[in-house]
Protein backbone atom coordinates (compact mmCIF):
# COMPACT_ATOMS: atom_id res chain seq x y z
CA UNK A 1 0.00 0.00 0.00
CA UNK A 2 1.49 3.48 -0.83
CA UNK A 3 2.35 5.74 2.02
CA UNK A 4 2.58 8.44 -0.27
CA UNK A 5 1.66 11.73 0.17
CA UNK A 6 1.97 13.12 -2.84
CA UNK A 7 -1.24 13.91 -4.70
CA UNK A 8 0.02 12.86 -8.12
CA UNK A 9 0.89 9.68 -6.85
CA UNK A 10 -1.75 6.75 -6.58
CA UNK A 11 -1.99 3.98 -4.29
CA UNK A 12 0.33 1.11 -5.15
CA UNK A 13 2.06 3.17 -8.08
CA UNK A 14 5.73 3.91 -6.60
CA UNK A 15 7.47 1.27 -8.65
CA UNK A 16 5.85 2.95 -12.11
CA UNK A 17 8.48 4.88 -14.02
CA UNK A 18 6.40 7.83 -13.87
CA UNK A 19 6.84 8.05 -10.18
CA UNK A 20 10.89 7.36 -9.64
CA UNK A 21 12.20 9.28 -6.96
CA UNK A 22 14.78 11.03 -9.04
CA UNK A 23 12.05 12.13 -11.78
CA UNK A 24 10.18 13.41 -8.31
CA UNK A 25 13.19 15.20 -6.77
CA UNK A 26 14.10 16.79 -10.05
CA UNK A 27 10.44 17.96 -9.96
CA UNK A 28 10.64 19.36 -6.59
CA UNK A 29 13.69 20.93 -7.87
CA UNK A 30 12.39 22.55 -10.46
CA UNK A 31 9.00 23.05 -10.73
CA UNK A 32 7.51 26.20 -9.93
CA UNK A 33 4.17 27.02 -8.92
CA UNK A 34 2.75 27.29 -12.27
CA UNK A 35 3.98 23.98 -13.76
CA UNK A 36 2.46 22.02 -10.74
CA UNK A 37 -0.52 23.89 -10.97
CA UNK A 38 -0.60 22.36 -14.65
CA UNK A 39 0.52 18.96 -13.44
CA UNK A 40 -1.86 18.91 -10.99
CA UNK A 41 -4.72 19.93 -13.21
CA UNK A 42 -3.25 17.23 -15.95
CA UNK A 43 -2.79 14.47 -13.45
CA UNK A 44 -6.78 15.08 -12.26
CA UNK A 45 -8.13 15.54 -15.91
CA UNK A 46 -6.74 12.37 -17.66
CA UNK A 47 -6.53 8.80 -17.02
CA UNK A 48 -3.50 7.76 -15.67
CA UNK A 49 -0.88 4.94 -17.75
CA UNK A 50 2.65 4.48 -17.49
CA UNK A 51 5.21 6.69 -19.41
CA UNK A 52 2.45 9.36 -19.86
CA UNK A 53 -0.14 10.43 -17.45
CA UNK A 54 1.20 11.93 -14.63
CA UNK A 55 3.61 14.16 -16.88
CA UNK A 56 7.19 15.18 -15.99
CA UNK A 57 6.64 19.22 -16.66
CA UNK A 58 4.43 21.37 -19.15
CA UNK A 59 5.65 22.28 -22.78
CA UNK A 60 4.76 25.93 -23.54
CA UNK A 61 6.78 26.07 -27.09
CA UNK A 62 9.02 24.47 -29.69
CA UNK A 63 10.64 25.44 -32.06
CA UNK A 64 13.09 23.73 -34.41
CA UNK A 65 15.52 21.57 -31.77
CA UNK A 66 14.06 23.25 -28.96
CA UNK A 67 11.01 22.95 -26.57
CA UNK A 68 10.42 25.07 -23.93
CA UNK A 69 8.75 24.26 -20.37
CA UNK A 70 6.16 26.22 -18.59
CA UNK A 71 8.65 28.14 -16.65
CA UNK A 72 10.40 29.18 -19.63
CA UNK A 73 13.21 26.59 -19.32
CA UNK A 74 14.74 25.70 -23.07
CA UNK A 75 15.97 22.10 -23.64
CA UNK A 76 17.25 20.68 -26.59
CA UNK A 77 14.96 17.79 -27.52
CA UNK A 78 16.91 14.61 -28.12
CA UNK A 79 13.76 12.70 -28.20
CA UNK A 80 10.62 14.17 -30.07
CA UNK A 81 9.07 10.90 -30.32
CA UNK A 82 11.00 10.97 -33.66
CA UNK A 83 8.07 12.68 -34.91
CA UNK A 84 10.33 16.40 -35.10
CA UNK A 85 12.51 15.20 -38.25
CA UNK A 86 12.41 18.45 -40.09
CA UNK A 87 12.44 20.81 -36.53
CA UNK A 88 8.91 22.02 -34.88
CA UNK A 89 6.76 24.17 -36.34
CA UNK A 90 8.72 24.68 -39.35
CA UNK A 91 7.23 27.81 -41.12
CA UNK A 92 7.27 26.39 -44.47
CA UNK A 93 5.17 23.54 -43.60
CA UNK A 94 3.13 25.69 -40.86
CA UNK A 95 2.19 28.06 -44.39
CA UNK A 96 1.71 24.90 -46.77
CA UNK A 97 -0.75 23.71 -43.82
CA UNK A 98 -2.63 27.13 -42.96
CA UNK A 99 -3.07 27.31 -46.73
CA UNK A 100 -4.47 23.77 -47.30
CA UNK A 101 -6.87 24.86 -43.98
CA UNK A 102 -7.85 27.70 -46.04
CA UNK A 103 -8.31 25.70 -49.86
CA UNK A 104 -10.00 22.55 -48.49
CA UNK A 105 -9.69 21.32 -44.69
CA UNK A 106 -11.60 18.13 -45.07
CA UNK A 107 -12.55 15.26 -47.61
CA UNK A 108 -15.31 13.13 -46.66
CA UNK A 109 -14.71 9.60 -47.01
CA UNK A 110 -15.41 8.24 -50.63
CA UNK A 111 -14.06 11.71 -51.58
CA UNK A 112 -10.56 11.66 -52.62
CA UNK A 113 -8.58 14.74 -53.21
CA UNK A 114 -5.49 16.46 -54.91
CA UNK A 115 -3.11 16.31 -51.93
CA UNK A 116 -4.03 12.58 -50.86
CA UNK A 117 -3.79 11.36 -54.71
CA UNK A 118 -0.25 13.63 -55.00
CA UNK A 119 0.91 12.29 -51.65
CA UNK A 120 0.64 8.33 -52.48
CA UNK A 121 2.08 9.19 -55.50
CA UNK A 122 4.89 10.42 -53.56
CA UNK A 123 5.73 7.91 -51.34
CA UNK A 124 5.58 5.42 -54.38
CA UNK A 125 8.20 6.85 -55.99
CA UNK A 126 10.24 7.03 -53.05
CA UNK A 127 9.55 3.81 -51.25
CA UNK A 128 12.06 1.41 -52.10
CA UNK A 129 11.82 -1.28 -54.59
CA UNK A 130 7.98 -2.03 -55.82
CA UNK A 131 6.30 -0.72 -53.13
CA UNK A 132 3.65 1.58 -54.77
CA UNK A 133 0.01 0.55 -53.35
CA UNK A 134 -0.96 2.55 -50.91
CA UNK A 135 -3.35 3.34 -47.83
CA UNK A 136 -3.36 6.08 -44.62
CA UNK A 137 -4.61 5.97 -40.92
CA UNK A 138 -4.12 8.52 -38.16
CA UNK A 139 -1.36 6.83 -36.35
CA UNK A 140 1.36 4.16 -36.34
CA UNK A 141 -0.50 1.78 -34.31
CA UNK A 142 -3.98 1.55 -36.75
CA UNK A 143 -1.50 1.60 -39.93
CA UNK A 144 0.57 -1.91 -37.98
CA UNK A 145 -2.91 -3.27 -38.28
CA UNK A 146 -4.01 -2.61 -41.27
CA UNK A 147 -0.67 -4.27 -42.88
CA UNK A 148 -1.20 -7.05 -40.15
CA UNK A 149 -4.84 -7.16 -42.05
CA UNK A 150 -3.49 -7.23 -45.28
CA UNK A 151 -1.08 -10.19 -44.26
CA UNK A 152 -3.96 -12.05 -43.08
CA UNK A 153 -6.19 -11.60 -46.07
CA UNK A 154 -3.10 -12.16 -48.87
CA UNK A 155 -1.55 -14.93 -47.62
CA UNK A 156 -5.07 -16.72 -46.10
CA UNK A 157 -2.81 -16.94 -42.84
CA UNK A 158 -3.20 -15.11 -39.43
CA UNK A 159 0.08 -16.31 -37.82
CA UNK A 160 2.76 -13.62 -37.43
CA UNK A 161 6.15 -13.54 -35.78
CA UNK A 162 8.23 -10.58 -34.06
CA UNK A 163 10.66 -9.75 -31.73
CA UNK A 164 10.26 -9.37 -27.79
CA UNK A 165 10.91 -5.87 -26.74
CA UNK A 166 9.96 -4.44 -29.90
CA UNK A 167 6.92 -1.55 -30.10
CA UNK A 168 4.72 -1.41 -32.39
CA UNK A 169 1.89 0.86 -31.16
CA UNK A 170 -1.01 0.36 -28.38
CA UNK A 171 -3.87 -1.42 -30.11
CA UNK A 172 -5.18 -4.82 -29.37
CA UNK A 173 -3.37 -6.16 -32.58
CA UNK A 174 -0.27 -4.01 -32.34
CA UNK A 175 0.29 -4.66 -28.76
CA UNK A 176 -0.12 -8.06 -29.49
CA UNK A 177 3.11 -8.29 -31.90
CA UNK A 178 5.22 -5.65 -29.48
CA UNK A 179 7.37 -7.52 -27.28
CA UNK A 180 7.42 -5.03 -24.06
CA UNK A 181 5.49 -6.43 -21.13
CA UNK A 182 4.74 -2.78 -20.24
CA UNK A 183 1.58 -2.82 -22.89
CA UNK A 184 0.76 -6.46 -22.74
CA UNK A 185 0.22 -7.74 -19.55
CA UNK A 186 -3.04 -6.85 -17.90
CA UNK A 187 -5.24 -6.60 -21.08
CA UNK A 188 -5.65 -10.24 -21.55
CA UNK A 189 -4.80 -12.65 -24.14
CA UNK A 190 -3.13 -11.11 -27.15
CA UNK A 191 -3.95 -12.26 -30.87
CA UNK A 192 -4.21 -15.77 -31.26
CA UNK A 193 -0.92 -16.72 -33.37
CA UNK A 194 1.43 -13.73 -32.71
CA UNK A 195 4.59 -15.72 -32.23
CA UNK A 196 7.72 -14.05 -30.79
CA UNK A 197 11.62 -15.02 -31.05
CA UNK A 198 14.73 -12.87 -29.22
CA UNK A 199 16.08 -10.25 -30.73
CA UNK A 200 19.32 -9.71 -32.34
CA UNK A 201 21.93 -7.70 -30.39
CA UNK A 202 25.31 -8.70 -29.59
CA UNK A 203 25.99 -7.00 -26.71
CA UNK A 204 23.15 -8.37 -25.00
CA UNK A 205 20.69 -10.92 -26.12
CA UNK A 206 18.85 -14.04 -24.77
CA UNK A 207 21.58 -16.48 -25.88
CA UNK A 208 24.25 -14.94 -23.87
CA UNK A 209 26.73 -14.52 -26.91
CA UNK A 210 29.08 -11.63 -27.49
CA UNK A 211 28.94 -12.18 -31.28
CA UNK A 212 26.58 -14.02 -33.91
CA UNK A 213 23.27 -12.96 -32.54
CA UNK A 214 22.03 -12.25 -36.01
CA UNK A 215 22.83 -15.60 -37.12
CA UNK A 216 21.09 -17.23 -34.14
CA UNK A 217 18.04 -14.52 -34.01
CA UNK A 218 17.53 -15.36 -37.86
CA UNK A 219 17.73 -19.05 -37.86
CA UNK A 220 15.53 -19.14 -35.20
CA UNK A 221 12.96 -16.90 -37.37
CA UNK A 222 13.72 -20.06 -40.85
CA UNK A 223 12.93 -22.66 -38.45
CA UNK A 224 9.66 -21.51 -36.56
CA UNK A 225 8.99 -20.29 -40.48
CA UNK A 226 9.47 -24.09 -41.34
CA UNK A 227 7.93 -25.74 -37.99
CA UNK A 228 4.75 -23.79 -38.26
CA UNK A 229 4.61 -24.07 -42.11
CA UNK A 230 1.53 -21.09 -41.69
CA UNK A 231 2.87 -17.92 -40.81
CA UNK A 232 1.72 -15.39 -42.71
CA UNK A 233 4.20 -12.66 -42.03
CA UNK A 234 7.08 -11.08 -39.87
CA UNK A 235 7.17 -8.15 -38.85
CA UNK A 236 9.95 -5.69 -37.32
CA UNK A 237 11.49 -2.40 -37.44
CA UNK A 238 14.74 -2.96 -39.74
CA UNK A 239 16.92 -0.41 -37.15
CA UNK A 240 15.52 -1.44 -33.89
CA UNK A 241 15.09 1.61 -32.13
CA UNK A 242 16.80 0.44 -28.46
CA UNK A 243 18.90 0.72 -30.84
CA UNK A 244 20.63 -1.94 -32.57
CA UNK A 245 21.51 -2.20 -36.07
CA UNK A 246 21.26 -5.62 -37.85
CA UNK A 247 24.83 -7.05 -38.08
CA UNK A 248 25.36 -7.78 -42.22
CA UNK A 249 23.40 -10.05 -43.93
CA UNK A 250 20.40 -10.71 -41.60
CA UNK A 251 17.65 -9.08 -42.99
CA UNK A 252 18.54 -10.97 -46.59
CA UNK A 253 18.65 -14.33 -44.29
CA UNK A 254 14.80 -13.76 -42.73
CA UNK A 255 13.48 -12.36 -46.48
CA UNK A 256 15.03 -15.65 -47.84
CA UNK A 257 13.46 -17.69 -45.16
CA UNK A 258 10.02 -15.78 -45.74
CA UNK A 259 10.21 -16.09 -49.14
CA UNK A 260 11.21 -20.47 -48.65
CA UNK A 261 7.30 -20.30 -46.59
CA UNK A 262 5.56 -18.34 -48.09
CA UNK A 263 5.45 -15.45 -44.85
CA UNK A 264 5.43 -11.51 -46.00
CA UNK A 265 8.00 -9.49 -44.37
CA UNK A 266 6.66 -5.90 -43.08
CA UNK A 267 9.01 -3.33 -41.77
CA UNK A 268 7.63 -1.07 -39.46
CA UNK A 269 9.67 2.12 -40.27
CA UNK A 270 7.34 4.29 -37.94
CA UNK A 271 10.66 6.02 -36.23
CA UNK A 272 13.11 5.12 -38.43
CA UNK A 273 11.82 6.25 -41.69
CA UNK A 274 11.96 9.66 -44.04
CA UNK A 275 15.73 9.49 -43.08
CA UNK A 276 16.51 9.08 -39.49
CA UNK A 277 19.08 6.53 -40.19
CA UNK A 278 20.67 8.20 -42.52
CA UNK A 279 18.66 6.55 -45.65
CA UNK A 280 15.90 7.77 -46.24
CA UNK A 281 14.04 4.26 -45.47
CA UNK A 282 15.89 2.44 -42.81
CA UNK A 283 16.15 -1.09 -44.76
CA UNK A 284 17.99 0.48 -47.70
CA UNK A 285 21.21 0.30 -45.87
CA UNK A 286 20.31 -3.50 -46.06
CA UNK A 287 19.41 -3.49 -49.72
CA UNK A 288 15.72 -5.45 -48.45
CA UNK A 289 13.00 -4.68 -49.68
CA UNK A 290 9.96 -6.01 -47.55
CA UNK A 291 6.90 -6.62 -49.03
CA UNK A 292 4.90 -3.59 -46.79
CA UNK A 293 5.85 -0.78 -44.99
CA UNK A 294 4.69 1.19 -42.38
CA UNK A 295 5.28 4.99 -42.03
CA UNK A 296 4.03 7.40 -39.29
CA UNK A 297 5.24 9.68 -36.64
CA UNK A 298 7.33 12.55 -38.89
CA UNK A 299 5.26 12.01 -41.75
CA UNK A 300 2.81 14.19 -40.54
CA UNK A 301 5.85 16.87 -39.82
CA UNK A 302 5.51 16.79 -35.98
CA UNK A 303 2.19 18.42 -36.65
CA UNK A 304 -0.64 16.27 -37.38
CA UNK A 305 -1.21 12.64 -37.48
CA UNK A 306 -1.18 10.54 -40.24
CA UNK A 307 0.84 7.01 -40.76
CA UNK A 308 0.91 4.82 -44.20
CA UNK A 309 1.26 1.39 -45.37
CA UNK A 310 3.30 1.29 -48.31
CA UNK A 311 2.82 -2.44 -49.63
CA UNK A 312 3.66 -4.23 -53.05
CA UNK A 313 0.87 -3.70 -56.28
CA UNK A 314 0.21 -7.92 -55.95
CA UNK A 315 -1.19 -7.33 -52.06
CA UNK A 316 -4.06 -4.76 -53.48
CA UNK A 317 -6.46 -8.01 -53.02
CA UNK A 318 -8.73 -6.75 -50.43
CA UNK A 319 -11.30 -4.45 -52.15
CA UNK A 320 -13.78 -6.29 -51.03
CA UNK A 321 -13.26 -5.56 -47.46
CA UNK A 322 -12.57 -2.44 -45.47
CA UNK A 323 -9.32 -2.96 -43.53
CA UNK A 324 -8.71 0.92 -42.84
CA UNK A 325 -11.76 3.08 -43.30
CA UNK A 326 -10.66 6.00 -41.28
CA UNK A 327 -12.44 9.34 -40.62
CA UNK A 328 -9.61 11.07 -41.30
CA UNK A 329 -8.00 8.79 -44.12
CA UNK A 330 -7.60 11.12 -46.97
CA UNK A 331 -7.73 14.23 -45.11
CA UNK A 332 -6.30 16.73 -47.28
CA UNK A 333 -4.78 18.70 -44.50
CA UNK A 334 -2.50 16.05 -43.56
CA UNK A 335 -2.01 14.84 -46.73
CA UNK A 336 -0.08 18.48 -46.85
CA UNK A 337 1.70 18.48 -43.96
CA UNK A 338 2.92 14.95 -45.07
CA UNK A 339 3.63 16.01 -48.91
CA UNK A 340 5.89 19.04 -47.64
CA UNK A 341 7.57 17.04 -44.88
CA UNK A 342 8.92 15.22 -48.00
CA UNK A 343 9.73 17.93 -49.74
CA UNK A 344 11.29 19.40 -46.71
CA UNK A 345 13.31 16.78 -45.84
CA UNK A 346 14.57 16.22 -49.73
CA UNK A 347 15.02 20.06 -50.31
CA UNK A 348 16.94 20.85 -47.31
CA UNK A 349 19.76 17.78 -47.54
CA UNK A 350 18.63 16.48 -44.02
CA UNK A 351 18.91 12.53 -44.92
CA UNK A 352 22.56 13.43 -45.64
CA UNK A 353 22.61 15.73 -42.68
CA UNK A 354 21.27 12.52 -40.21
CA UNK A 355 24.43 10.56 -41.58
CA UNK A 356 26.98 13.24 -41.46
CA UNK A 357 26.00 14.30 -38.06
CA UNK A 358 24.81 11.18 -36.94
CA UNK A 359 28.37 9.59 -37.27
CA UNK A 360 30.02 12.33 -35.41
CA UNK A 361 27.77 11.69 -32.45
CA UNK A 362 28.79 7.91 -32.99
CA UNK A 363 32.34 8.85 -32.72
CA UNK A 364 32.04 11.72 -30.08
CA UNK A 365 30.50 8.37 -27.63
CA UNK A 366 32.85 6.15 -28.56
CA UNK A 367 35.71 8.55 -27.40
CA UNK A 368 33.57 9.11 -24.41
CA UNK A 369 33.32 5.18 -23.58
CA UNK A 370 37.29 5.31 -23.63
CA UNK A 371 36.92 7.64 -20.72
CA UNK A 372 34.00 6.66 -19.10
CA UNK A 373 33.64 2.93 -17.67
CA UNK A 374 29.97 3.53 -17.18
CA UNK A 375 29.92 3.60 -21.01
CA UNK A 376 29.26 -0.39 -21.99
CA UNK A 377 28.50 0.05 -25.88
CA UNK A 378 27.98 2.39 -28.09
CA UNK A 379 25.24 2.16 -30.96
CA UNK A 380 23.52 3.64 -33.40
CA UNK A 381 22.60 4.56 -37.38
CA UNK A 382 22.24 8.36 -38.54
CA UNK A 383 20.32 10.07 -35.66
CA UNK A 384 18.92 7.37 -33.90
CA UNK A 385 22.29 6.37 -31.56
CA UNK A 386 22.39 5.78 -27.85
CA UNK A 387 25.02 4.37 -25.21
CA UNK A 388 24.60 1.55 -22.93
CA UNK A 389 25.42 2.07 -18.86
CA UNK A 390 26.91 -0.88 -17.33
CA UNK A 391 27.86 -1.23 -13.75
CA UNK A 392 30.55 -3.71 -14.86
CA UNK A 393 32.02 -3.72 -18.40
CA UNK A 394 32.63 -7.59 -17.51
CA UNK A 395 29.69 -8.54 -16.01
CA UNK A 396 27.45 -6.11 -18.26
CA UNK A 397 25.57 -5.39 -14.83
CA UNK A 398 23.05 -2.91 -16.34
CA UNK A 399 23.38 0.60 -15.04
CA UNK A 400 19.50 1.78 -14.37
CA UNK A 401 19.46 4.03 -11.80
CA UNK A 402 22.61 5.37 -13.10
CA UNK A 403 21.23 6.32 -16.43
CA UNK A 404 18.13 7.50 -14.79
CA UNK A 405 20.75 9.87 -12.80
CA UNK A 406 22.28 10.88 -15.95
CA UNK A 407 19.24 11.24 -17.35
CA UNK A 408 17.62 14.17 -15.03
CA UNK A 409 21.25 15.71 -14.80
CA UNK A 410 21.04 16.30 -18.54
CA UNK A 411 17.51 17.99 -18.23
CA UNK A 412 18.87 20.17 -15.56
CA UNK A 413 21.66 21.53 -18.21
CA UNK A 414 18.80 21.77 -21.32
CA UNK A 415 19.37 18.45 -22.99
CA UNK A 416 16.22 16.20 -23.25
CA UNK A 417 16.64 12.42 -24.39
CA UNK A 418 15.28 8.93 -23.02
CA UNK A 419 16.01 5.68 -21.83
CA UNK A 420 15.47 2.65 -22.87
CA UNK A 421 15.40 -1.28 -21.76
CA UNK A 422 15.88 0.89 -18.51
CA UNK A 423 19.96 1.69 -19.17
CA UNK A 424 20.39 2.75 -22.53
CA UNK A 425 20.67 6.47 -22.84
CA UNK A 426 18.76 6.54 -26.43
CA UNK A 427 19.19 9.74 -28.24
CA UNK A 428 17.26 10.97 -31.25
CA UNK A 429 17.50 14.51 -32.26
CA UNK A 430 15.95 15.79 -35.48
CA UNK A 431 17.44 15.67 -39.11
CA UNK A 432 17.86 19.68 -38.85
CA UNK A 433 20.44 18.79 -35.91
CA UNK A 434 23.86 20.61 -36.52
CA UNK A 435 27.29 19.70 -35.73
CA UNK A 436 27.73 22.93 -33.07
CA UNK A 437 24.25 21.39 -31.70
CA UNK A 438 25.63 17.91 -31.37
CA UNK A 439 28.86 18.82 -29.45
CA UNK A 440 27.01 20.80 -27.27
CA UNK A 441 24.58 18.41 -26.71
CA UNK A 442 27.38 15.23 -26.19
CA UNK A 443 29.88 17.57 -23.66
CA UNK A 444 26.60 17.88 -21.66
CA UNK A 445 26.21 13.51 -21.68
CA UNK A 446 30.14 13.69 -21.10
CA UNK A 447 29.85 16.19 -17.98
CA UNK A 448 26.69 13.85 -16.43
CA UNK A 449 28.27 10.85 -17.02
CA UNK A 450 31.34 12.10 -15.46
CA UNK A 451 29.22 13.23 -12.17
CA UNK A 452 27.53 10.30 -11.80
CA UNK A 453 30.46 8.06 -12.03
CA UNK A 454 32.03 10.28 -9.01
CA UNK A 455 28.73 10.12 -7.29
CA UNK A 456 28.84 6.01 -7.55
CA UNK A 457 32.46 6.28 -6.48
CA UNK A 458 33.91 4.52 -9.66
CA UNK A 459 36.54 7.18 -11.41
C1 LIG B 1 8.30 1.14 -34.03
C2 LIG B 1 6.97 1.77 -33.72
N1 LIG B 1 5.86 1.27 -34.27
C3 LIG B 1 4.65 1.78 -34.00
C4 LIG B 1 4.49 2.84 -33.13
C5 LIG B 1 3.11 3.36 -32.81
O1 LIG B 1 2.86 4.60 -33.38
P1 LIG B 1 1.66 5.50 -32.80
O2 LIG B 1 2.07 5.94 -31.44
O3 LIG B 1 1.55 6.64 -33.78
O4 LIG B 1 0.44 4.64 -32.79
C6 LIG B 1 5.62 3.40 -32.52
C7 LIG B 1 5.49 4.52 -31.57
O5 LIG B 1 6.33 4.81 -30.75
C8 LIG B 1 6.90 2.85 -32.82
O6 LIG B 1 8.02 3.34 -32.26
Amino acid sequence: MSNSTDPLIPAGAEGDVNHSPLRKAWQDRNLDVKSRELLDRDASAFLHQSVSTPCLMGVSKVEGLWIEDVSGRRYMDFHGNNVHHIGYGHPRLIEAITRQMQELPFAPRRYTCDVAVELAEKLAAIAPGDLSKVLFATGGSDAVEIAMKIARIASGRFKTISFWDSFHGAGFGASSIGGEQMFRSPIGPPLAGALHVPPFGDYRNAWNVSEGSGDLCANQIRYILQKEGDVGAVIAEPTRAVPYIAPPGFWQKVRDACNEFGALLIFDEIPTGLGKTGRMFSCEHDQVVPDIMVLGKALGGGVLPISAVVCRPELDVTGHFAIGHYTHEKNPVCARAALTTIQIIEQEGLVDNAARVGNQAISLLTQMKGAHPLIGDVRGRGLLFGAELVLDRDTREVAIEAADKVLYKALDRGLSFKTTMGNVLTFTPPLITNETQMDQAMSIVDECITEVERELGIR
